[in-house]
């Protein structure tokens, strides 16, 4: 391997590291029939959910609705999706700061996009496209393996 692919790929890492992004390549999103606009002033304080629901189109062209939450976390401000991706019951942030699933206890890390920490569900929550626009939150879009799990 050449030096400088080297060099790109530990820079690429150290850069996920310091921001807490999940390495994993971009998925394929879903678009919201309406983006999803969240002011900043709804996310003034740390660790306090602000709800939300967001309906999209399936490719056999049922709508369908999936829930999330926004929060500003110590490090930054995120979207989660609240369906399990185990058994789709709607996870929970708790007073100590995970995303707990109460149905069958799957735990997720907030700071690190939502990381799969335990429990059967074995991967991390679906993804938002979500970015900063202005004073906003903006989600416009919901990872489209979703979709599996509802068809
Ligand atoms: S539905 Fe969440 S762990 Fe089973």
């Amino acid at each position: 391997m050449e030096r400088r692919a080297l060099i790109g790929g530990a820079a690429a890492s150290l850069a996920a590291a310091a921001t807490g992004a999940d390495a994993s390549p971009s998925p394929r999103f879903l678009p919201f029939q309406t983006p999803v606009v969240i002011a900043f002033p709804q996310l003034e304080a740390v660790w306090a959910p602000a709800p939300f629901r967001a309906r999209f189109t399936k490719s056999n062209g049922e709508d369908s609705v999936v829930p999330g939450i926004a929060v500003r976390t110590p490090r930054r401000i995120e979207a989660f999706c609240t369906y399990c991706p185990h058994e789709l019951c709607v996870i929970k942030l708790t007073d100590d700061h995970q995303l707990r699933c109460p149905c069958h206890f799957s735990l997720f890390d907030p700071l690190r996009d939502g990381a799969w920490i335990a429990g059967p569900a074995m991967r991390r929550t679906y993804r938002f496209d979500h970015r900063v626009k202005g004073p906003d939150l903006v989600i416009t879009g919901i990872e489209a393996d979703l979709e599996r799990r509802l068809l």
